[in-house]
């Protein structure tokens, strides 16, 4: 019946996961690195939207930046964040259980902002209007990075959890509505052919930091 369809489904993604998790920290993380440095973005202060128990933080942000604070509408579960982020426990300031449609980043906090297989769960319209304050919570070069997966053409629902997957260019131009402009964007190489593509963009307030160089070659000036 339907049910065992269900569960094939699951065991299929379970698999995916379990071989290529260990891979995609690393990519996200050279990603970010890249966008680091002196005159580039700081190493100060994260925030992890949708964060979950808080793998983003762990293997991305937290080996990147001193601090960062979660957000999420679910309290991670007890047993399990505090296991994923013990080590750092010092370095995670704050934990924020909000939905990110009513939830305000504090103005010019984070050098970083990360939203990572978030923002399928919003409409357009919330979607846009959490990057528009994403956008102010920036500081001075900081960047926010939507990290999600890529329809290949429009948006396709997913009926088992009513999120919705966005091709690239209606992300691109939901952002560009927003007001965060395009700095850079990658797909996430090294998936199996039958996975979704996975993109990650790196929006800045152009009024408020550097130029770089096109958003879709390589880095222009000093390195
Ligand atoms: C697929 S998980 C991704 C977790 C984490 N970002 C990662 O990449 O490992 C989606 C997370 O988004 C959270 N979430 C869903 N809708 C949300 C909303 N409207 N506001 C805040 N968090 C939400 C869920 O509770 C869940 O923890």
């Amino acid at each position: 019946g339907s049910n065992l369809v269900g569960e094939e489904r699951a065991d299929f993604y379970g698999a995916v996961k379990l071989n290529w998790q260990d891979l995609m920290p690393f990519l996200s993380f050279f990603f970010f690195n890249h966008l680091q440095g002196p005159g580039k973005t700081g190493t100060d202060c994260a925030l992890d939207c949708g964060s979950g128990i808080g793998r983003v933080s762990k293997h991305v942000l937290l080996p990147a930046s001193g601090r960062v604070e979660l957000v999420d509408m679910m309290e991670p579960f007890p047993a399990e964040a505090p296991n994923c982020l013990r080590v750092e426990g010092d370095r995670v300031e704050t934990f924020n259980c909000y939905s990110l449609r009513e939830f305000t980043p504090a103005n010019g906090r984070y050098d970083v902002i990360w939203i990572q297989w978030v923002s399928g769960y919003l409409t357009d319209k919330d979607l846009l209007e959490f990057l528009s304050r994403c956008r102010a919570g920036l500081k001075e070069n900081g960047v926010v990075i939507p990290k999600d997966n890529a329809a290949r053409e429009g948006r396709v629902l997913d009926t088992s959890d009513s999120s919705v997957i966005r091709d690239l260019e209606i992300l691109r131009s939901l952002t560009e509505e927003s007001g965060p402009e395009l700095l850079r964007e990658e797909k996430q190489e090294g998936f199996p052919d039958q996975c979704v593509p996975v993109w990650m963009l790196a929006l800045h307030d152009a009024g408020r930091s550097l130029k770089w160089g096109n958003p879709r070659g390589e880095q222009v000036g000093t390195g």
